[in-house]
């Protein structure tokens, strides 16, 4: 059951919210008392999402949308305020990681990861800007959240995993840049960074692929999507004078 009201009064919206991480950001964020809208392709299960937060007491709005849309991650935040008159926190999560040798790799999983981690993520952020910007204004919190979903790939390239590197590294360049553009008005711009999560992530990959995945982390204890969510509900609660820029999270046993 809802009882907390750390967030009561704010508005988040999470892309990605279906599965994984998007989904445990968006209960967590729900428990705490924000209003949340929820973004991914899969309605049936962000329907799901949603009466299970409004059965704990929470409110929560699922939004059917391909955020690789212009035009659909605009109408995502339009919804958002629409329905519930404000956006304080965007959650930009949604994310497919599709590994591999570039020597072979199928162009068009070069192109989807291209769209969704970074264009998509791109989109909803310049939709989202000029609400957190006025929601920053307004707010009894005196700040409005961006946080970006990025990964230890976004740090540190590896062999097999060449354009996911390139388009996390891209996130963490944008995050910085548009951090210090916003910062000044109260609009924080977060990184989150995790190594391996037990999440559907990696099962989009081909059978091979698959395989060398399962095996690099045989021996290790993932995190669990709930420890993400954590640290993105720590990053959005601090007081308005303070900004948590980055966090990186890997499960103890993963070295690299
Ligand atoms: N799991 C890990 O080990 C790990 C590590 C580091 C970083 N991350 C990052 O964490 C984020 C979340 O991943 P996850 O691990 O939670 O994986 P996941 O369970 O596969 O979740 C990915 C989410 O993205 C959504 N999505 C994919 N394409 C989309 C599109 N075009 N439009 C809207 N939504 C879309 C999916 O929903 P639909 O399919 O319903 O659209 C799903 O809700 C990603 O950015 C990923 O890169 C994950």
């Amino acid at each position: 059951m809802i009882t907390s009201s750390g967030l009561t009064g704010s508005v988040a919206l999470v892309t990605g919210a279906s599965s994984g991480i998007g989904a445990a950001t968006a209960r967590a964020l729900a428990a705490e008392g924000a209003s949340v809208a929820l973004v991914a392709r899969r309605l049936d299960r962000l329907e799901e999402l949603a009466s299970e937060i409004g059965e704990s007491g929470g409110r929560a709005l699922p939004i059917e949308a391909d955020v690789a849309d212009l035009a659909a991650a605009e109408s995502v935040v339009e919804r958002t305020v629409s329905e519930y008159g404000s956006l304080d926190i965007l959650v930009n999560n949604a994310g497919v990681m599709l590994l591999g040798p570039i020597l072979d790799a199928p162009v068009e999983e070069w192109q989807r990861m291209v769209d969704v981690n970074l264009l998509g993520l791109l989109y909803c952020a310049k939709a989202a800007i000029p609400q957190l910007l006025e929601a920053a204004e307004n707010n009894p919190r005196g700040a409005a959240d961006l946080v970006n979903v990025s990964s230890v790939a976004g740090r540190v390239a590896r062999r097999g995993s060449g354009v996911y590197n390139a388009t996390k590294h891209a996130v963490g360049a944008f995050s910085e840049s548009l951090r210090q553009e916003v910062t000044g008005r109260h609009v924080r711009v977060s990184l989150v960074e995790p190594g391996a999560v037990d999440t559907e992530l990696s099962s989009h990959n081909r059978p091979e692929v698959l395989e060398t995945i399962k095996a690099r982390f045989a021996d290790v204890e993932h995190l669990q999507d709930s420890d993400i969510a954590e640290a993105i509900v720590y990053i959005v609660t601090r007081p308005r004078h303070v900004a948590i820029n980055e966090i990186l999270i890997r499960p103890t046993e993963q070295e690299q």
